[in-house]
């Protein structure tokens, strides 16, 4: 028994009544890096909740042995100092405070006279920053100012800094570049030899693969099974989690390409703090009658600053033409966009896709809310119709209705982000990272769902940073590189390296 640093018995937690965690078991050895799988909604996050004591002893059934001792922490603060550190799946940093203030909060250090030490935790700032090569960031400076990954890193910064015995680490590479995510593994690998044991939340399996040594797999708060890695292939490891054999990843299927329906030319943005410098620079593209048009592109290639200049809501200066069905069309807000049918389901969706308090039905049909609307009034069975209908269609995984959206599990608010553009009807659909942090399975019911939309007709922009996925489902693929574009492929065959290749500018624009 003392073999295990960690060691959850039977837990069972409930909200308002539903079992999210149903009698679930996870064992921990010091060192040891336990990969955490499971569908969207399966209760990965909050089985992470009960043992960091977000939600504290008395709140769950069950018993949770730490280092031989029972364990019944009150809150956070009592975990942490028990060596039990969890870098949370939705980033918790303060925008504008600045970099050292957030890998310090709540942990000060202080000088003898009980100031605060800013000469000291700036140093140490640094040092974490340089750790996870990016000594570039200035650790005076405000973090709102860095991008969505530097950002995922200054939150494991601040984990590291806590020296962990346990490190949680819930879908911490959604947001990074590959580049980064393999710094991240990196980091991992050094941790454990040093003897610290982690458990990783993710949704990319072959990261699963290359850190983790035992796999505990959870479907519907329930427990399926733990076996070392070497064991399991990562086919395994999906049937496991869905319940069923997974045979094909990418259903693409036939469907014709019309002409050209919507055209966006020299699309220009801006940079907001920089105006000088231009993240998109005069690009140009067209969009055919039930074409999807993959865009693909480092990170920072500028590919969501463009699509949000075509929907309207991009925040600096910018200049752009569009076209629809050969007309001129001019968009100055997103609900201009989606009147004129032009659609966004954007990357960011705590910031931009949803209303966290209201619920996900409400989040569901907000934009077409009009839709539903007679002599002024709401119909409201029309309403909550349209809602089931979509909440059936997508599988989101919900108890109610009713249920503020902050409630669902990350992946399943996606699907509610996804759900409200697809009542909108859209004639054009951008899909900025459809399908980050959505489980294998629901991936599946999204690219199903864009052939259904591609055969009637609906014409499909999507980014994405999986070029797998992008492959797997386009049928022509834009690349982007420092804001231009550098290639225009028809997809037929057309391989990983070519892409990659067209990203990082050693292939000139071809086909
Ligand atoms: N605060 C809450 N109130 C009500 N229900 C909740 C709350 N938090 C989680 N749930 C429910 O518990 C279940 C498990 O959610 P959880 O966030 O643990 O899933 P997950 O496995 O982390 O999924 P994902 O891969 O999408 O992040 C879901 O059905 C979710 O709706
Ligand atoms: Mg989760």
């Amino acid at each position: 028994m003392a073999d295990y640093l960690l060691e959850m018995r039977g837990i069972v937690k409930a909200f308002s009544g539903v079992k999210a965690l149903n009698g679930i078991d996870l064992r921990v050895r010091p060192g040891e890096c336990v990969g955490l799988c499971g569908e969207n909604g399966a209760g990965k996050s909050t089985l992470m909740k009960v043992l960091s004591a977000v939600y504290p002893y008395g709140d769950w059934e069950g018993s949770i042995h730490w280092d031989g001792q029972e364990l019944r922490a009150r809150g956070v603060r009592e975990t942490e100092t028990a060596g039990i550190v969890i870098i949370h799946q939705e980033l918790m940093l303060v925008p504008h405070l600045s970099v050292t203030e957030n890998v310090f909060l709540g942990n000060e250090i202080t000088t003898r006279l009980g100031t605060l030490d800013y000469a000291a935790m700036h140093r140490r700032a640094a040092e974490l920053m340089a750790e996870l090569k990016m000594p570039h960031v200035n650790v005076a400076r405000p973090v709102a100012q860095y991008g969505g990954g530097h950002q995922q890193l200054i939150e494991i910064a601040k984990a590291l800094n806590k020296r962990a015995r346990l490190l949680i680490l819930d879908e911490p590479t959604s947001s990074l570049t590959k580049a980064e995510t393999a710094i991240l593994l990196d980091i991992i690998r050094d941790l454990k030899r040093k003897g610290v044991a982690c458990v990783m939340i993710s949704h990319k399996l072959d990261e699963i693969e290359a850190v983790c040594d035992t796999i505990t797999v959870i479907r519907d708060g329930r427990h399926i099974g733990t076996r070392p890695m070497g064991e399991l292939t990562v086919d395994q490891i999906i049937t496991m989690m869905v319940g069923r054999e997974i045979t094909e990843l990418f259903p693409r299927e036939a469907h014709e390409i019309g002409e050209v329906v919507f055209e966006a030319r020299h699309v220009t943005c801006h940079d907001i703090d920089n105006p000088m410098r231009k993240r998109v620079d005069d690009v140009s593209f067209s969009l055919r009658h039930g074409e999807i048009l993959g865009v693909a592109g480092l990170v920072g290639a500028g590919r969501t600053e463009m699509a949000m200049a075509i929907f309207g809501s991009y925040p600096g200066r910018h200049g752009l033409e569009l076209r629809l069905d050969g007309q001129p069309l001019r968009v100055r807000s997103p609900q201009e966009a989606v009147e004129a049918g032009i659609c966004l389901v954007p990357e960011d969706r705590k910031r931009h896709g949803i209303v966290p308090l209201m619920g996900v039905g409400y989040n569901i049909t907000l934009s077409v809310l009009q839709h539903y609307a007679r002599l002024g009034l709401i119909d409201e069975a029309a309403e909550l119709k349209a809602i089931e209908e979509m909440i059936a269609r997508l599988h989101i995984k919900t108890a109610s209705p009713l249920l503020a959206i902050r409630g669902l599990s990350g992946g399943n608010q996606q699907k509610a982000v996804l759900a409200k553009m697809l009542l909108a009807r859209p004639r054009v659909l951008i899909l900025d990272e459809p399908t980050r942090g959505v489980d294998v399975g629901a991936k599946y019911e999204i690219y199903k769902l864009m052939m259904a939309l591609v055969k009637e007709g609906v014409a499909i922009l999507m980014i994405s940073s999986e070029l797998p996925e992008l492959l797997g489902v386009s049928d022509r693929v834009l690349v982007s590189g420092e804001g231009r574009l550098r290639g225009d492929f028809i997809n037929d065959g057309l391989s990983q390296e070519t892409v990659m290749a067209a990203a990082i500018g050693q292939i000139a624009e071809a086909a």
